[in-house]
């Protein structure tokens, strides 16, 4: 496999200093670019090939681009602190490459090299650092590395020809409510994924897949669709886009990887940041029914939902057909925002990085 090295092909108009701050400002989630984007190709017999950095600006497909028709499209989230001494570090971006080459090989795609992953997340970082935000907030710059099929032709087959992209966006708080409270619909009706299927895999389908029950959600008045396993519909899995923990008093349970689960990279971290604190965190089963009844006779003390972009979020009540509770007192709880500044304090560089999750520019 050849690693293309990036070309760096920088702005002659990046946005002015005074309008990027006032985004810094108040970014919201998603809303804004950075003014650069880094771009590498894939072709069939020559592999990876063509790495620029460049101009973050629309792009030209033609009509019959093979991922409008088929979606081979996958992607990454992952996010970039501001450090005490100014400089700026990105969390585990060798877990997000890996999971990148994964969700490769599950929709038949070329994977690219853990480091050109790394490489084309640093040169964007590197050009575009001035859209890094302050040390200290809640806010981070946010990372999309994703990539899709670009062959043109409506024969259905693995591509021969892909575009991997990586854009930048500085984000504030997922849900617009900062870290109160969110209530969750589970739904009984739609699944997320099949055994078998790419729940596992982190590409567009998947959330395409979750926008009707995540309607539904919100219709009763729901901030996220939390989804049941597909075959006995009983076994809580993840929500529309995060993984999801409860909290048995000192003990964290998130449900198991099945294979239709997304194994986050917040997930996972949380597991070990839970041990590191005495916790006892562990994977497991927890079905619906045993949700309802934990909460309500007070054993399960807390439930939170996790992911790169939401960090750590209290849930507050749940819903599901012909019931609903509150989680808790309706306030973040004492375990989640523990845990919640435990990982940001590694984020942010306030707190020793023991286990060499960051990685530094
Ligand atoms: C992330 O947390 O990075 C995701 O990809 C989830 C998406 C809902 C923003």
């Amino acid at each position: 496999m050849t690693t293309p090295t990036i070309e760096l092909k920088p702005s002659a108009s990046p946005l002015a200093a005074a309008e990027r701050e006032a985004i810094l400002a108040n970014p919201g989630f998603g809303r804004h670019f950075t003014d650069h984007m880094v771009t590498i190709k894939w072709t069939e017999g020559r592999g990876w090939h063509d790495g620029e950095l460049v101009p973050y600006a629309p792009l030209s497909l033609d009509p019959a681009t093979m991922v409008l028709h088929y979606a081979q499209e996958i992607f990454e989230g992952l996010k970039a602190y501001r450090q005490p001494d100014g400089t700026v570090a990105s969390f585990r971006p060798e877990k997000n490459a890996r999971r990148f080459q994964s969700s490769a090989r599950r929709l038949g795609m070329p994977e690219l090299p853990v480091e050109t992953f790394i490489e084309a997340c640093d040169a964007l970082v590197a050009q575009d650092a001035d859209w890094v935000p302050a040390h200290g907030g809640e806010e981070s710059l946010y990372l999309r590395p994703f990539m899709f099929a670009t062959e043109v032709g409506l024969g259905v087959k693995p591509a021969s020809e892909y575009l991997f992209i990586v854009i930048a966006s500085p984000a504030g708080a997922y849900f617009p409510g900062g870290v109160k409270p969110v209530s969750i619909w589970v739904s009984e009706d739609h699944v997320r994924a099949v055994p078998g299927g790419m729940g596992d895999a982190k590409t567009g389908g998947n959330y395409a897949a979750s926008l009707l029950a995540q309607a539904e959600a919100a219709a009763e008045g729901c901030a996220q669709v939390c989804y049941l396993d597909a075959v006995e519909r009983k076994w809580v899995e993840e929500l529309g886009g995060m993984n999801l923990y409860f909290v048995y008093g000192d003990k964290i349970v998130t449900p198991s990887l099945t294979g239709s689960i997304l194994e986050g990279v917040t997930r996972d971290s949380l597991l070990q940041v839970a041990r590191d604190l005495g916790y006892e965190a562990e994977e497991g089963r927890v079905s619906v029914d045993q949700w309802q009844r934990d909460s309500e006779n007070g054993t399960l003390t807390e439930v939170f939902a996790c992911g790169t972009a939401a960090v750590i979020t209290p849930v507050g009540l749940v819903k599901r057909t012909g019931a609903q509770w509150r989680q808790g007192d309706g306030e973040p709880g004492e375990v989640t925002m523990k845990l919640r500044q435990a990982l940001l304090d590694i984020q942010r560089g306030t707190a020793a990085d023991q286990h060499g999750w960051m990685h530094k520019l």
